[in-house]
């Protein structure tokens, strides 16, 4: 097999890499001894990520599930992020080296086709320490931090910094015309947040909801027998952060949040990005300085718990096709 067609199969799976509201916004160079990653900035949520945050992130994540499907292929790369400083767009070139595979990204390559953005009710069981600690273990490796919002006092300070981002967003010119669009996709589209994967907003439950709230949903919650323990879930909040906050930062964050969802797939633990207290400058500083504390700058807030005993398997969600993100020599 030639390398060009063993490194059009290693990006079609990192197409598979989450992206905010399912935007994928990256192009891909196939090179001969490698490939580029550069962002798409046509596909830029102006009004929701006003900053880039989340489409860097999105194409960090991309970055890191091309590394490990070269991996699982048996191919040691070697990585240059932001190599371009006249061109910003080029977030990455991903060269393939002489060496031995990386062993621990090869070993996350099964999680890559059984990973979804999980937005319904989690399961009461709680999440073990040492489950929490490997996360933090697979973040650490990609440059970024991960830390665990286990503190009852903390989680209800990151609970109340989430629902005032929701609640800001509500009024903020182009936010809910940006659901519109990337909710109501026409039928054969290939990207966009599809309703199959949105639950319909709880009627009758009083307690706040941690989750972005898109406009229609049509996914079911799992059965939860009457008094079988609260609405509530032990589902738990992490936060990615990382030294600095600017887009090299963004992208290790980016790679950081895919090592975490898929090491948290491939324990059988179910996830959901929650980007919002990241896209709003106020509750963004409220994380940093009255949530968490630290010198550290957050980049997303990951909920990780297992599924509900017998919930349905969610549907997977449409990717572009290869040739549309590819970017010719
Ligand atoms: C940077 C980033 C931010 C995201 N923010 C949210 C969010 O706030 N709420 C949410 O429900 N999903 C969020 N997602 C998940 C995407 O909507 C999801 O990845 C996309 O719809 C594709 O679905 P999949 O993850 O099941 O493949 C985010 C994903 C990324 C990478």
């Amino acid at each position: 097999m030639s390398r060009r067609t063993v490194l059009m199969g290693a990006i079609e799976q990192a197409l598979r890499a989450p992206s905010v509201h399912n935007t994928q916004p990256w192009r891909w160079r196939i090179r001969s001894d490698g490939a580029e990653l550069h962002a798409d900035w046509n596909r830029h949520l102006v009004a929701t990520d006003p900053d880039r945050r989340d489409l860097v992130l999105s194409c960090g994540a991309a970055l890191h599930h091309l590394q490990v499907a070269l991996a699982a292929r048996g191919m040691a790369v070697q990585v240059r992020r932001m190599p371009d400083a006249e061109d910003r767009g080029h977030l990455a070139t991903v060269a393939v080296r002489l060496g031995p595979a990386d062993a621990a990204d090869a070993a996350q390559f099964r999680a890559i086709g059984g990973r979804r953005t999980d937005r319904r009710r989690m399961s009461h069981r709680p999440v073990p320490a040492d489950h929490l600690q490997a996360l933090v273990e697979h973040a650490r490796r990609t440059g970024a931090q991960l830390l665990l919002m286990t503190d009852p006092a903390m989680r209800r300070r990151l609970t109340a910094t989430i629902t005032d981002a929701a609640h800001r967003q509500e009024f903020a010119p182009g936010y809910a015309a940006e659901l519109q669009q990337w909710t109501r996709r026409y039928a054969a589209g290939r990207d966009g947040v599809s309703a199959t994967t949105v639950t319909a907003a709880p009627v009758g439950l009083t307690g706040v909801s941690l989750l972005r709230r898109f406009p229609r949903g049509t996914l079911t919650q799992p059965r939860q027998a009457p008094g079988d323990g609260p609405a509530d879930d032990a589902a738990e909040l992490l936060v990615i952060v990382t030294p600095h906050d600017d887009p090299l930062d963004w992208l290790h964050a980016g790679e950081a949040t895919s090592a975490v969802l898929l090491a948290a797939t491939g324990l059988g633990l179910t996830t959901t990005p929650l980007s919002q207290p990241l896209e709003v400058e106020a509750t963004r500083h409220a994380l940093r300085w009255d949530v968490l504390r630290v010198p550290e700058h957050p980049q997303l807030v990951v909920r990780v718990g297992w599924p509900v005993t017998g919930a349905a398997e969610l549907p997977s969600t449409p990717r572009r096709d290869l040739r549309s993100v590819l970017l010719r020599l």
